[in-house]
């Protein structure tokens, strides 16, 4: 499975049901939603009440990428108002596997997200139960950032860690994705590919999506 995540992030705020609807006239059917406290990263973006808002006009599946401090608290209700897909920083918390555990147990999908300098071994006892593993390939917090290179070994690391155990969860890949390293991350193991400010950016944006998978 491979698809493009457009990011709402660099969607207008001010039209976001207009942005929503278009990217899915285009085929879009998963939307990549970020959620930032100003303390775990250096920006602050939405919460509850946008979320709440989009899941009534929209039917595609929502992945919300929590970029927050203590997410135990906060999960249950992502998942209540209508997130499908729940992924937490593991440098956030020291209970990994129970927050994973409370995803699941609302009727999630469950993932968890690595910062560019965390190893896959920090999550490597955790691999057997996690639905997909989102590499960071920015440092998180802002769109429109450089891709970092180094984050393509990461990739490969861990699509071969999973074919070696036969584990059946994602990879998903977030920031600095265009169409150059759109088509590096695939070839490297990629199955879920964020954009935003280059999708959001670009004059054509059927083209741009079927660029993006090519
Ligand atoms: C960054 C966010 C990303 C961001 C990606 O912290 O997690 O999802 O929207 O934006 P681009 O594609 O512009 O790097
Ligand atoms: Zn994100």
């Amino acid at each position: 499975m491979k698809k493009i995540l457009p990011s709402i992030l660099s969607a207008d705020f001010a039209n976001l049901e207009r942005d929503i609807k278009n990217m899915e006239s285009l085929g879009v059917d998963y939307f990549h939603i970020d959620v930032m406290d100003g303390n775990f990263v250096p920006n602050i973006s939405l919460g509850f009440p946008i979320i709440e808002s989009i899941r009534k006009i929209s039917n595609s599946v929502f992945d919300v990428h929590l970029m927050i401090n203590n997410p135990e608290l906060y999960v249950e209700k992502f998942c209540d108002i209508g997130a499908d897909m729940v992924s937490f920083h593991i440098e956030t918390t020291n209970h990994a596997d129970r927050i994973l555990q409370l995803i699941k147990d609302k009727g999630k999908k469950a993932g968890i997200v690595l910062n560019p300098h965390t190893p896959i071994n920090s999550i490597k006892y955790l691999l057997h139960k996690v639905d997909y593993v989102l590499i960071m390939t920015v440092n998180p917090g802002f769109g429109g950032q450089r891709f970092i290179p180094e984050m393509l070994n990461k990739i490969k690391e861990l699509d071969t860690i999973r074919k070696e155990s036969n584990y059946t969860f994602l990879i998903e890949v977030d920031g600095g994705i265009n169409i150059q390293t759109s088509k590096k991350c695939r070839e490297a193991g990629a199955d879920l590919l964020v954009c935003g400010s280059f999708l959001f950016g670009a004059e054509n944006k059927e083209n741009t999506l079927k660029e993006l998978l090519k």
